[in-house]
């Protein structure tokens, strides 16, 4: 069967068994047959070995540190500027209502894209009946600890392109037109940063295998042409399909925070889980607040800052206005926090 193969060939034998329960019946449901169809209850329940959520010494060591004669260690290059735990607990998914044609058109390509790994990674609404009112209502399914590794890992392999294109482009645009950036490149360079820094987390509690990592080669071909190319057209356009993309990484990071605390990723939620040292070294986190839910509750602040930070970039003029989030500002006003305003700055409010 064509669902079955393509499953086997997304990743490592174990991530390949766990994604074929999850990929077959959506894409038979697609062919309009619900032949072979279980419950979600049944496909969560199945006996399968989670390699990826618990400590895995079988695991490749995908970035291990070179040992030379006189360097001790090497710092980030961007060091995390950090959260307070209330700016962490207050994201929340929020949506920037569409205003012009290029803010539909940025929308309805992220919702493509939205609609694109919902099915390939299974993340989709199901009913399910609300005990205090006794009414039908529809929740995201909930996923495994390996499935939502799948959904994480591809999401971030690509996340980490956009900064990278725009700053690269803005670096190349100042030599060429021998102007200034007024502070853009940073920001957007440091964003890929983080992005990559999401991924090398994650990459250390899941292993892809081959087709996984073809996956994420062709999509990263793709996404990076098709990124030059957009930003080159219209930057204003690109940074709202960012910061509609980021609104989506908050809600799925919401969705993964809240299945923990419903109980139900229970090797996340053991005593026994350890976040990865890069992990705790990055985001500088504390004793006693190492769990992964706490690791996504940094990680969705990342997003919910770069949500902030593109959606007011796009309301500027890219040509002229400086990057707000690095000024500093006249008098006793500070500069504008990325995470504190959803829907982006409007350029009368920072400018
Ligand atoms: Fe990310
Ligand atoms: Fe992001």
């Amino acid at each position: 069967m064509l669902s079955t193969k393509a499953s086997i060939k997304l990743c490592s034998p174990t991530q390949a068994a766990l994604l074929s329960r999850s990929v077959t019946p959506l894409l038979q449901q697609s062919a309009l047959t619900y032949a072979g169809l279980r419950p979600l209850t049944e496909q969560h329940n199945v006996a399968i070995r989670h390699f990826s959520s618990s400590p895995a010494p079988h695991l490749k060591d995908w970035f291990p540190r070179k040992e030379t004669e006189h360097i001790r260690r090497t710092l980030p290059a961007w060091p995390h500027h950090g959260y307070t735990e209330q700016e962490m607990l207050s994201v929340v998914p929020e949506h920037r209502p569409v205003k012009t044609w290029g803010d539909w058109t940025a929308y309805k390509f992220v919702k493509l894209c939205r609609w694109g790994m919902d099915v390939s990674t299974g993340l989709r609404d199901v009913p399910k009946v609300d005990p205090a009112t006794g009414k039908t209502v529809m929740v995201p399914r909930i996923l495994n600890e390996s499935q939502w590794l799948i959904r994480f890992i591809f999401l971030e392999s690509i996340a980490g392109v956009p900064g990278m294109v725009a700053g690269m482009l803005r670096h190349l645009h100042s030599l060429r037109k021998l102007k200034r950036d007024n502070g853009w490149i940073e920001t957007l360079l440091e964003e890929s940063y983080n992005e990559r820094l999401h991924l090398m987390t994650f990459m250390r509690l899941c292993e892809p295998g081959w087709f996984m990592k073809t996956m994420i080669l062709a999509a990263q071909g793709v996404y990076f042409n098709g990124m030059f190319l957009s930003y080159l057209i219209s930057p204003k356009i690109t940074h709202r399909f960012v910061g509609y993309l980021e609104e989506e990484a908050v809600h799925t990071y919401t969705t993964a925070i809240e299945q923990i605390e419903a109980g139900h990723l229970e090797k996340w939620s053991s005593q026994e889980f350890e976040v990865p040292e890069i992990a705790i070294n990055y985001w500088r986190m504390p004793e006693g607040k190492r769990t992964m839910k706490d690791l996504l509750l940094y990680i969705r602040a990342d997003e919910a800052c770069h949500r902030g930070v593109n959606h007011t970039l796009s309301n500027l003029n890219a040509d002229e206005d400086p990057n707000p989030f690095v000024s500093e500002y006249k008098g006793e006003r500070q500069a504008p926090s990325p995470i504190a305003k959803a829907t982006g700055f409007e350029r009368n409010e920072v400018m």
